[in-house]
């Protein structure tokens, strides 16, 4: 199907401090990707570079065939859609002021818009809410407006930094559904987490970082098989120790 993201000798130095060291990895279309590692692995400093927030020390990312350094001069990476662990939307407006709000931050015309946001509230379940403040919303809500704000332009990639943390398990069963849901629709998903049940649940491949370093990849099961290991926590465990 060919590469969605392809990640060359990726770096990140930082006051001299090396936070991401030379990662190599790539991502097919259509697939669902996790980036694991424990905190401080440099996850969100990856994302933030594949998905052109952050400029690379050393190496490259292409995404769909082309690189972040010719993107550049394009102006960004139209493609990817990038859900933040922190929520992006407004709590002083509703929730269709926040998905219009977004929909003109990504210049989308008006006409497509409307009709692109009636399908989003459909996907993410607020059809019933688009007129409530988002401060009103429940938590599981406010996570699913959160997605949708970052989906508002369609895009092919969707990158999710730790879409679960601190969730209750109703709501991260929620957000579960809307990945399937994205992975459906033919999306190509790239998430980060520290949830092997979730992993296991969602992950067509994982990549294992530690320290800056991805210390092992491939498919959960080929991992198992590999380790010797019949789950993924103790795989986890298992690399992370390894890596120290
Ligand atoms: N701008 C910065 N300046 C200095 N250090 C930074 C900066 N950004 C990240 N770091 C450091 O780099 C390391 C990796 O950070 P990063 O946020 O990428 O990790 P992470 O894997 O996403 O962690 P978590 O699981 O806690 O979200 C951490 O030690 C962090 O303190
Ligand atoms: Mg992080």
């Amino acid at each position: 199907m060919g590469h969605a993201v392809k990640v060359s000798q990726l770096s990140k130095v930082i006051k001299e401090k090396i936070i991401v060291d030379r990662i190599s990895f790539t991502v097919e279309k259509g697939e669902v990707f996790g980036l694991l590692g424990a905190n401080g692995s440099g996850k969100t400093t990856t994302f933030n570079m594949m998905s052109g927030l952050l400029a690379p020390s050393s190496g490259d990312v292409e995404v769909l065939g082309k690189s972040l350094r010719e993107r550049k001069k394009s102006g960004g990476v139209p493609e990817v859609g990038m859900v933040t662990q922190q929520d992006s939307f407004y709590e002083t407006l509703t929730v269709q002021e926040n998905l219009e709000f977004f929909a003109g931050q990504f210049g989308i015309p008006e006409k497509v818009s409307r009709e692109r946001i009636s399908e989003l509230l459909k996907q993410v379940k607020l059809t019933v809410k688009k007129d409530a403040l988002a401060s009103s919303l429940s938590g599981g809500m406010k996570k699913r407006l959160n997605m949708a704000c970052s989906l508002v332009h369609d895009p092919i990639v969707v990158f999710l930094d730790e879409p679960t943390v601190g969730l209750d398990p109703v709501v991260r069963k929620e957000i579960w559904m809307l990945i399937k849901d994205l992975h459906k629709a033919g999306k190509t998903i790239i998430f980060t987490s520290h949830y092997m049940d979730e992993v296991e649940e969602l992950c067509d491949k994982v990549a294992i970082m530690f320290a800056g370093r991805i210390v092992d990849s491939g498919t959960p099961e080929k991992l198992k098989k590999k380790h010797k290991l019949n789950q993924m926590e103790d795989v986890f465990a298992h690399l992370i120790k390894r890596g120290v």
